[in-house]
C-alpha cells in the first residue's frame, strides 16, 4: 500500500519561526531596520515649502498618517502635512481650501504608478498650479510609469523596493519622506522598528509572543474571528485604520487548500467607544479577540482642577488627576471587566511613550504578527487578487 496526503500539518513554533526566517530572504519588509536614511534626510533638509501634500492610497498613505496623526500635536514640527487619497469631490476641495498651493511641495506615492484616485487627483492639481520639478517629487517602484513621468520632468524620485508590499512600505521612503520632511526623526522610526525585529528575531527569544498569539488567533479563528484593537489614545486613531489594511488585505485569502481564510480587524478608540462597542464585546456573541493598546508617558500633565460644580460636589474626587492618568484608569477599568467575564480573550500592549520609536515598534509588531498569522494560516501574506480585481474592473469601466 501506497499513501500520500496533502494536509496542513500542525505547524510548531520553531517550524513557523524557520518559515519566517526563509521568507527574510524574498520579502523586504524585514531587511527595512538596516536601511540608510541619509538621502531622505539631505533631502528633506532642502524643501522650502511649508505645506506637503501627499497624494496616494492605500498603503501608500495609511501608515504615513497613522505615525503623523500620533506624533503631530506632541512634536514641534516645521511644516504641515496634508493626504488627499480620496476621490470624494467634497473633500478634495475642502482640503485644498485651506492649502497655498504656491508654497507646496507635492509628494505624490504610488507603488504601482498608475492607481485611478492617485493619477486623478495628481491630474486635478495640475489643472490647479504648474506643477515642475520644484514643487513635485515622486516616490515610485524604479520601472512603473509613474517613474518614467518623472524621468521626462526630470523630478527627484525616491524608489519603493520591488520586494516590500504597499501596506508593507511605511518604513520605506513612502513614509519616511513625508515624515523627515515635516520635522520628525526618522531615525528613531528605524530604532523602533528594529529593536522589535532583534527581539523576534533574537535566536534566545524562543519564548516569542507574536508566535504564542498568532497561534491562537489561527488556531480559535472560527470561534473568535473578530480581532477588536480598542486604543485608548485619540492619537491612535491613524494607527487603527492601518491595522485594519493590513489586517484585512493580508489575511483575507484563500489558503493552499481552497479554503476562505480571514480575521476581521475592527479598530475602536478608548474611552470613546467605552460608551458605544464595548456593550458588544460585553454582552454580545463571543466571536471577539480584544487587543488594548495603551500609552504609558503621554508626556502631559493636563489635569482636572478642583472647581466645585453646584449639585454635583459627589465628582469632586476627580479633582486633581491628570487627564493622561484618568485614560489610563479607563483603559484598565475596561481590560478589568472584560478579563472578569473570563470567556473573552485580551491581551494588553502597553507603548512607552507618544514618541516616533514607540509608534514605530508598534507598527512593526503588527507587521510581523500578519506575516505570522498568514503562515499558520497556509496563505500568502503579500498578494492582494482581491483589490486588484477591482481596480480591473474600474479601468473597463472608466474607458468604456
Ligand atoms: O497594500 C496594497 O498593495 C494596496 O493597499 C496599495 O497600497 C494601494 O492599492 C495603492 O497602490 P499603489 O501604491 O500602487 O498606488
Amino acid at each position: 500500500m501506497h499513501y500520500t496526503d496533502n494536509y496542513n500539518p500542525t505547524i510548531s513554533n520553531s517550524n513557523i519561526f524557520n518559515e519566517i526566517q526563509k521568507e527574510k530572504e524574498s520579502i523586504g519588509y524585514y531587511n527595512l531596520v538596516n536601511q540608510d536614511t541619509s538621502e531622505l534626510k539631505t533631502y528633506a533638509k532642502t524643501v522650502k515649502q511649508e505645506n506637503i501634500v501627499v497624494i496616494g492610497i492605500g498603503g501608500s498613505t495609511l501608515g504615513t498618517y497613522a505615525i503623523y496623526k500620533f506624533l503631530k500635536h506632541s512634536k514641534k514640527l516645521t511644516k504641515k502635512l496634508f493626504f488627499l487619497e480620496t476621490t470624494d469631490p467634497i473633500d478634495i476641495q475642502s482640503k485644498l481650501e485651506d492649502i497655498d498651493l504656491n508654497n507646496t511641495l507635492f509628494i505624490v506615492i504610488s507603488k504601482s504608478g498608475t492607481t485611478v484616485e492617485t493619477i486623478s487627483i495628481f491630474k486635478y492639481i495640475n489643472s490647479l498650479v504648474k506643477i515642475d520639478k520644484n514643487n513635485t517629487v515622486i516616490v515610485t517602484e524604479y520601472d512603473s510609469k509613474l517613474n518614467a513621468y518623472a524621468k521626462i520632468h526630470r523630478m527627484k524620485t525616491f524608489e519603493i523596493p520591488k520586494d516590500v508590499g504597499g501596506r508593507f512600505s511605511v518604513f520605506t521612503a513612502v513614509g519616511l519622506l513625508p515624515l523627515a520632511i515635516v520635522g520628525m526623526d526618522i531615525d528613531a522610526i528605524i530604532k523602533g522598528i528594529k529593536t522589535t525585529h532583534d527581539s523576534f528575531f533574537d535566536k534566545k527569544n524562543v519564548y516569542r509572543n507574536i508566535i504564542k498569539k498568532a497561534r491562537f488567533f489561527v488556531e480559535y479563528k472560527n470561534s473568535f474571528n473578530v480581532n477588536v484593537v480598542f486604543s485608548y489614545s485619540s492619537r491612535l486613531e491613524g494607527f487603527n485604520k492601518w491595522y485594519i489594511q493590513l489586517w484585512g488585505e493580508s489575511l483575507g485569502k484563500i489558503d493552499i487548500n481552497a479554503t476562505r481564510q480571514g480575521l476581521t480587524p475592527i479598530g475602536i478608540i478608548g474611552p470613546i467607544d467605552q460608551h458605544s462597542f464595548l456593550q458588544l464585546i460585553v454582552e454580545g456573541k463571543r466571536d471577539k479577540t480584544v487587543t488594548v493598546i495603551k500609552v504609558d508617558d503621554f508626556d502631559n500633565n493636563l489635569k482636572i482642577p478642583a472647581i466645585e460644580l453646584d449639585g454635583l460636589e459627589e465628582l469632586n474626587y476627580l479633582d486633581g488627576i491628570e487627564f493622561s492618568s484618568l485614560i489610563n484608569m479607563q483603559a484598565d477599568a475596561t481590560i478589568e471587566a472584560i478579563n472578569d467575564l473570563g470567556d473573552i480573550p485580551c491581551d494588553v500592549i502597553t507603548i512607552d511613550g507618544v514618541n516616533e520609536s514607540a509608534i514605530a515598534s508598534l507598527m512593526y509588531e503588527y507587521e510581523l504578527l500578519t506575516s505570522v498569522c498568514a503562515k499558520f494560516m497556509y496563505i500568502n501574506a503579500y498578494d492582494q487578487p482581491g483589490v486588484e480585481s477591482g481596480k480591473i474592473i474600474l479601468k473597463k469601466k472608466l474607458k468604456a
